[in-house]
C-alpha cells in the first residue's frame, strides 16, 4: 500500500517538474526572439519583451494575401495598400442572375470586365404585366418573363381596340378579351377612301425582318431566300462571330442587307454599364468595317435589356421588336412560321435568329408568303426613313 503510494507521489512530481520548467518564447518590438523559462518571463515582460500577438498583427492585402508583420511596420504596409480588416479591401458584387459575392478589390475589375455589377438594381429589370402590375426581376429571368407574357414597357402591355363607330380605346391585354368577346377588334375599320399616312409612297405595307446573335451556318440559306425574292433585312451580329462566318457577313453587305450591332460577346449592356457598353459596341463595329467596309448604325442590344444611360453611351438608335417570334425556344418552323402571319402588320419589326436550322425552314416559307400578301420587306433603317427617322439615344419596337 505504501509503496503504491509512493509511486503515485512519483509519477505526480514526474508531471510536475516539466510545467514548472516550461520555457516561453517572448519578442522584442523589433522581432527578435527570446526563450526564457515561464519563472523568469515576468522580469523580461518588465524589460520591454512581449507575447508574439503584442508585437505582430496579421494584415491582408487587395488580392487576398495574408502575412504577419510587426506592428512598428504596420503604417508602412498600410501605406502600400495592406489592412488588419480584411472587410475594408473586398467588395459585394452581382451577377445578371442575382448570385452575390464578396470578390477581394484587385478582381473587382476583372469581374465587372466580365459583367459583375456593384448594385442589384443594375442587374434587375422591370416588367409589366397584361394586368399593369410591375415587378423588378433578375436579368436572367427576363426572356423567361417576356416569353410568359410580360413586358417591357406599359405600352407593349396595352393593346388599342376599335369598335364599329369610330371609337377606340387603350386597354390591358388581360382586359382585352372580354372586350373582344363583345365586339371590339383590334384593327381599325378600313379607311374610307384616303391611304394612311405611314404607307410607302408605292403603297405596299413594310416589315423589317431582323436576325440576331449570327453570322452563323444557316445564314447563307437565309440570304438566299432573301435575294431570291428581292426582299431585305436587318442582321444584328456578335462581334466574336465574325472572324468564323467572315464570308456570310461580307455577303450580308454585298447583298444590301442592313447589318447592326448585336455586341462583342452578347453580354448585357446594362450589365457592362455605359463606358462598359461604348467601347462594346465600337469593338464590333471597328471588325464590322474592317470586314465588310460598312460601319453598323443601328444597335439591339442583348437580350432587350438597355436603360438611358447605356442607349446614350452607344450613341445609336437601339431597334427592340414587336414580333417575338421565339424561334430560339421553340425551334418550330412552323411556329415561327405562325407568330409571323398571325399577327404582321405594316411597319412591324420582327426577331429571329439566323442560328437555328428551323428558323431558316420558316424563313423560306415566311418570305414569299409575306410578298404574295403585299408586303415590301425592307432594312430597318429603310423602314426608319419611311416613317420619319430615327435618332441616337433612343429605342424603337416598331415604325408605324
Ligand atoms: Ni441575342
Amino acid at each position: 500500500m505504501i509503496r503504491r503510494g509512493l509511486a503515485v507521489l512519483l509519477m505526480i512530481v514526474l508531471l510536475c517538474v516539466p510545467v514548472s520548467a516550461r520555457e516561453v518564447t517572448l519578442y522584442s518590438v523589433g522581432g527578435r526572439e527570446k526563450t526564457v523559462s515561464s519563472d523568469e518571463a515576468g522580469s523580461w515582460r518588465q524589460k520591454g519583451w512581449f507575447d508574439r500577438d503584442e508585437v505582430y498583427t496579421d494584415i491582408y492585402s487587395g488580392d487576398g494575401q495574408e502575412r504577419e508583420v510587426l506592428n512598428i511596420e504596420l503604417s508602412l504596409w498600410e501605406e502600400r495598400g495592406w489592412r488588419e480588416d480584411p472587410e475594408q479591401l473586398r467588395t459585394v458584387l452581382y451577377s445578371w442572375d442575382g448570385t452575390s459575392e464578396k470578390v477581394w478589390n484587385d478582381f473587382v475589375q476583372e469581374r465587372m470586365d466580365n459583367g459583375w455589377v456593384r448594385t442589384p438594381e443594375e442587374v434587375q429589370t422591370a416588367l409589366c404585366d397584361g394586368s399593369g402590375n410591375w415587378e423588378t426581376v433578375w436579368n436572367a429571368e427576363v426572356e423567361g418573363r417576356l416569353a410568359d407574357g410580360w413586358y417591357r414597357t406599359e405600352e407593349e402591355a396595352k393593346v388599342r381596340l376599335y369598335d364599329g363607330d369610330g371609337n377606340s380605346k387603350t386597354v390591358w391585354k388581360a382586359e382585352s378579351e372580354a372586350l373582344l368577346a363583345q365586339g371590339w377588334s383590334l384593327t381599325p375599320p378600313a379607311p374610307a377612301e384616303t391611304a394612311p399616312a405611314n404607307v410607302p409612297s408605292d403603297g405596299r405595307p413594310m416589315v423589317a425582318l431582323t436576325f440576331d446573335d449570327g453570322p452563323g451556318p444557316y445564314t447563307d440559306r437565309i440570304l438566299d431566300c432573301l435575294e431570291k425574292n428581292g426582299a431585305k433585312a436587318t442582321f444584328f451580329v456578335v462581334g466574336n462571330r465574325l472572324g468564323t462566318y467572315a464570308a456570310q457577313l461580307r455577303r450580308e453587305a454585298e447583298l444590301g442587307m442592313e447589318i447592326g450591332c448585336h455586341s462583342w460577346a452578347h453580354s448585357s449592356f446594362t450589365s457592362l454599364g455605359a463606358s462598359g457598353t461604348a467601347a462594346d459596341i465600337k469593338r464590333t463595329n471597328d471588325r464590322v468595317e474592317e470586314l465588310t467596309g460598312v460601319r453598323p448604325m443601328i444597335v439591339r442590344p442583348p437580350y432587350g435589356s438597355h436603360n438611358a444611360s447605356v442607349r446614350e453611351a452607344a450613341g445609336a438608335p437601339f431597334i427592340l421588336w414587336n414580333i417575338d417570334t421565339l424561334d430560339w425556344k421553340t425551334k418550330n418552323a412552323d411556329s415561327t412560321f405562325n407568330a409571323v402571319l398571325d399577327k404582321v402588320k405594316d411597319g412591324d419589326i420582327v426577331l429571329m435568329h439566323d442560328i437555328h436550322s428551323p428558323t431558316a425552314d420558316a424563313v423560306e416559307r415566311i418570305v414569299p408568303a409575306l410578298v404574295k400578301r403585299g408586303f415590301s420587306l425592307v432594312t430597318v433603317s429603310e423602314l426608319a426613313a419611311a416613317r420619319g427617322g430615327m435618332s441616337a439615344g433612343k429605342a424603337y419596337s416598331s415604325f408605324r
